[in-house]
């Protein structure tokens, strides 16, 4: 890439610009997985804008020409897209699946599978037809067309394996006692290696993930010092059920609608090499928080001087980049925010103290 990213990790680049014209730059076959989820045809507007459903396909098409040409032949696409009402009508746009079938009869892309995201914690909308007049369902499943470049994408289910049900534990702890082998109704064979403990069950295309992220440093952060919240942020979850399933450590993962690159930071947790393209300078800027766990406010407003210069190629070192940190940073932030306010102004200068003897200086240009 010429273009100059707004900040580096270790593994990734964050870049501002239409990702139109940063996919130019980006190499044929050079990508292992594109995780993106675009503006939504969406009847209520979001602040960084939304596309009419009638004009969805026409203008979604060119970045998805783009994406196949810089996949590998073994990548793959996936793409998150909410499902939408038509103008005024109680009657449902199919949009999403519009975008599918050119994708597939048009650019040439496979659909390997077709998942569902089921966000239990969804609010009831549109609010006309599910609140007020009660004649539809909540809609809280959003479609994820997961689209290869061949039928045979790299993939490894056993990389996503779920928590066994009490059941199958059971079967697992005492085969002979709870299951006799026997053919089903159905014709399945159910052999006795039934039993035998996988580390885990195969994981199916409902992905439950709750949209609840209320303790991450990127949220805290962003109420601290007073910046707006991306207002669509998938659950880091998603990216990351995917990622773990369809690369490998060092593959490189791009998200070409980063918002608050959720994407990236899942990439850098699970060690994946990531390129994150949005185009609003100001949620790219406060997506930094995301790689900025534990540090003082002081050190945090540092960053925040430094990517107020164009093009800032900002490098972070040593960034703290965990997962399943966020309830154990929730109480720690908690202890601190009960503190009376000069004992923590010290504790967060003493943050900031221990973040000099712990950390390698920063590199800015
Ligand atoms: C649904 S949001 C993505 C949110 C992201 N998944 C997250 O978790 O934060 C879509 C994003 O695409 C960005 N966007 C829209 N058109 C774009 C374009 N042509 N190039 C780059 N970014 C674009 C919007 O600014 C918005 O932040």
């Amino acid at each position: 890439m010429h273009t100059k990213p707004l900040y580096q990790t270790e593994r990734g680049s964050a870049f501002v610009g239409d990702s139109l014209d940063l996919l130019k730059e980006v190499a044929d076959q050079s990508v292992d997985l594109v995780m993106t989820s675009p503006p939504f045809a969406l009847r209520r507007q979001k602040t960084y804008g939304n596309v009419e459903e009638t004009d969805y396909v026409e203008w979604i098409t060119p970045f998805c020409i783009e994406v196949f040409r810089i996949l590998k032949e073994s990548g793959s696409f996936i793409l998150d897209l909410g499902g939408a009402y038509r103008a005024g009508m109680p009657s449902r746009s199919l949009y999403n699946f519009r975008v599918l079938l050119m994708l597939c009869d048009n650019v040439g892309f496979h659909l390997a599978e077709d998942f569902y995201w089921f966000n239990p914690a969804k609010l009831p909308s549109p609010i006309e037809w599910v609140n007020k007049r009660k004649i539809r369902a909540k809609d809280a499943v959003n479609t994820v067309w997961w689209l290869s470049k061949t039928e045979s994408p790299k993939a490894d289910v056993r990389k996503v394996l779920v928590p066994y049900s009490d059941r199958m534990k059971k079967l697992i702890q005492d085969p002979e006692n709870f299951y006799t082998p026997k053919k089903r109704p159905s014709g399945h064979d159910i052999s006795a290696s039934f039993g035998k403990d996988n580390g885990g069950a195969l994981p199916s295309n409902l992905l439950t993930i709750p949209n609840t992220d209320s303790n991450s440093s990127y949220l805290w952060l962003c109420k601290e010092l007073g910046l707006p919240r991306h207002p669509a942020r998938f659950p880091v979850e998603l990216p990351a059920f995917f990622i773990k399933m369809l690369t490998d450590e060092g593959d490189i993962v791009l998200d070409i609608f980063g918002g608050s690159n959720t994407t990236g930071f899942a990439a850098e947790a699970l060690r994946r090499c990531w390129l994150t393209f949005e185009q609003d300078r100001e949620y790219l800027v406060s997506s930094v928080f995301r790689f900025l766990e534990g540090r003082s406010i002081d050190f945090v407003k540092c960053i925040l001087n430094k990517l107020s210069v164009n093009d800032a190629g900002l490098i972070l070192n040593d960034i703290v980049c965990n997962l399943g940190s966020s309830r154990q940073t929730k109480a720690s932030r908690d202890v601190l925010m009960d503190m009376p306010s000069e004992t923590r102004q010290m504790a967060l200068l003493e943050g900031q103290k221990e973040y000099k003897t712990r950390q390698a200086p920063l590199k800015g240009q």
